[in-house]
């Protein structure tokens, strides 16, 4: 797992840009699993692997903040044997994985609604969560029950509340205030949106995933099923990242 880490210094110098926020949409799980004969679940349990790997590998470029959409608000439409298997991952997750990345000062948190999780995922969650609470390092940041047009329909509402009990006018209404109101808040200021989003698995949509925060983000997206992708590719999207060039709207 820590072959890299010697390695470490010689790769952050050849990298001038590090992404500070990496988010990724996680996809192909499925079709790796039919392309190997198993059920779709399977798929998801070595997709679990990757993350595993590929968030060492994000600590070790030296990323802030990699946050992974794990499952998003329209995923209960799937069948329910399924459904149900997701939802227990964050428990094995938790047990199995966590370890590893507290001794990496890997911090866990979460965006999406909650409320609505079996209470053992909840559970498993608030565990990593509150064991990981002080580690300083990278923010693995989970989309569960996640939907960007929910989260920003949400900060409409809590804004509309607080212009009714006059905290403050619409007048006074600015994009970093209503930023202030989405589930990215939680992150630390600088990092709250993904300077690079990937997409594995050929799909070339954002899938309401951080369609706000994605507003000047770089997309990279790759043929390779999720469960194939790993530290090394992670690292070419990094690189990929590196030929871009920024503009943020000026010239
Ligand atoms: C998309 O592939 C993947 C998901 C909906 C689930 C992603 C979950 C993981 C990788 C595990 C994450 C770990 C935790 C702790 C929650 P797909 O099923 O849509 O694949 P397909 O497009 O090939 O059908």
């Amino acid at each position: 797992m820590f072959t890299f880490k010697s390695k470490r210094k010689k790769e952050v110098k050849k990298l001038a840009k590090i992404p500070s926020h990496i988010a990724i949409i996680m996809d192909g799980n499925g079709r790796w699993a039919k392309k190997r004969m198993k059920p779709r679940v399977f798929g998801h349990k070595a997709g679990m692997d990757a993350l595993q790997d590929v968030t060492i590998g994000a600590s070790d470029l030296g990323v802030k903040v990699l946050t992974v959409y794990a499952f998003s608000t329209e995923n209960w439409t799937r069948p329910k044997d399924e459904v149900a298997f997701i939802m227990r991952l964050p428990v094995e997750f938790f047990e199995k994985y966590v370890p590893e990345l507290h001794k990496n000062n890997v911090r866990i948190t979460v965006i999406g609604e909650r409320e609505k999780l079996p209470a053992p995922t909840l559970e498993a969650l608030e565990r990593a969560m509150d064991l990981t609470k002080h580690n300083s390092g990278l923010i693995l940041n989970f989309a569960l029950n996640y939907g960007g047009r929910a989260e920003i329909t949400q900060a409409v509402k809590l804004i509309a509340q607080d212009v009714l009990d006059a905290r403050f006018n619409p007048g006074d209404i600015t994009e970093d205030l209503l930023a202030n109101y989405l589930m990215t808040h939680q992150l630390p200021y600088l990092y709250r949106d993904p300077d690079l989003i990937i997409r594995t698995s050929g799909e070339k949509r954002l899938s309401n995933f951080l369609p706000w925060q994605a507003a000047y983000s770089e997309f990279y997206f790759t043929d390779t099923l999720w469960p194939d992708f790993d530290r090394e590719a992670l690292r070419l999207a990094v690189e990929e990242f590196n030929r871009r060039n920024r503009r943020f709207g000026g010239v």
